[in-house]
């Protein structure tokens, strides 16, 4: 008996490997639009498919950001200035996009920018730094989305759409795990939504990686807790940010430098005949975070408040 499941587990995962290796055809003649290519993921990402042979729209946020990724890669690599957070850019961009395909219709749609500034503990923040970020990696996401669906219904294309482990499971306070649960939930309608049209929808949850956002995230610690209310400071104490920032620093001295496992598997959804509905990217995102995600409440508390520093007026 168990060796009869055993064997049909082993035909089960034998003809899943088999169908994911194979590839679509024409990648060549097919356009990809990925956000976010100043640096990090997208940078890598559209340096990796141009080498693949795929036409690349590549949106940054800065003009040179632009400059040095075309300078790097291909003349087929085109690039625009975009910033996800303006509905006029995300228009103009589209109507750029427009006019690279012509009538061919958008193959993959990448939604990768994304920010953590500012991010805190949730007392050290206003409302308004939490909109700065929910702006960015939601809304953001939703108005490109929006924008270019129909583009990539004509391709009867991918959507790709970067959440984190911090869309499953959350350590840590501010915007940006509500951002990122929130691209969850909208990437889960979305995939049912067009799954009619032909479209695939792939969501990539990567672990902790040495990029910008993290680093910057953690840099930018000092200035949140500099400006929180003095009543505020009292609550927690210098000791608790001097902890806070330490642990912080930590998780970005173990996490990857390696980006290529996160921009794989954008590649494999963008380029596989089965994509995946998630990939989870990294051996904390694994093996750590996202088991941990199906944890009970309770043992999940436990263990980060063990790992949480105390307040000076905790009780
Ligand atoms: N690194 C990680 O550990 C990690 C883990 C999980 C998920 N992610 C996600 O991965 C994605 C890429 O981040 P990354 O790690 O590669 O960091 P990154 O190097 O900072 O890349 C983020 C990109 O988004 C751009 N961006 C920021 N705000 C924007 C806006 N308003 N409009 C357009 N572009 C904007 C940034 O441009 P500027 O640099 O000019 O601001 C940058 O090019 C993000 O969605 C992030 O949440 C990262």
């Amino acid at each position: 008996m168990w060796l009869y499941l055993a064997a049909l587990l082993g035909l089960y995962f034998l003809r899943r490997w088999y169908q994911e290796r194979q590839t679509v055809e024409n990648l060549t003649e097919k356009y990809v639009f990925i956000t976010g290519c100043d640096s990090g993921f997208g940078n890598l990402l559209a340096r990796q498919l141009d080498a693949r042979g795929l036409r690349v729209l590549a949106a940054c946020r800065t003009q040179k950001g632009a400059e040095q990724l075309g300078k790097a890669t291909s003349e087929r690599l085109k690039t625009t200035i975009l910033d996800v957070s303006s509905t006029e850019s995300v228009a103009a961009a589209t109507e750029w996009v427009k006019g690279c395909i012509g009538s061919k219709g958008l193959w993959g749609l990448v939604n990768n920018a994304g920010t953590a500034l500012p991010s805190g503990p949730n007392e050290w923040l206003t409302k308004d730094d939490f909109a700065k970020v929910i702006n960015v990696n939601l809304l953001g996401m939703i108005d490109v989305t929006l924008h270019m669906v129909p583009l990539v219904r004509r391709a009867r294309g991918r959507v790709v759409n970067i959440s984190s482990v911090n869309g499953r499971l959350v350590i840590y306070g501010g915007g940006y795990c509500p951002s990122k649960f929130g691209v969850e939930a909208f990437s889960d309608s979305l995939r049912r939504e067009l799954h009619p049209f032909g479209v695939q929808v792939s969501i990539v949850e990567p672990g902790g990686f040495q990029t910008n956002i993290f680093t910057q995230a953690v840099e930018n610690l000092k200035k949140v807790w500099n400006r929180a209310p003095s009543d505020i400071k009292e609550v927690y104490g210098e000791q608790y940010l001097e902890n806070y920032y330490q642990i912080c620093q930590y998780t970005v001295n173990i996490a990857s430098s390696k980006l290529h496992p996160v921009t794989d598997c954008m590649e494999h959804a963008l380029t596989s005949c089965s994509p995946r509905t998630r990939y989870s990217a990294g051996w904390d995102a694994k093996f750590l975070y996202i088991p941990a995600s199906y944890f009970p409440t309770s043992i999940v508390d436990f263990v980060v408040s063990c790992i949480q520093p105390k307040p000076a007026q905790a009780v």
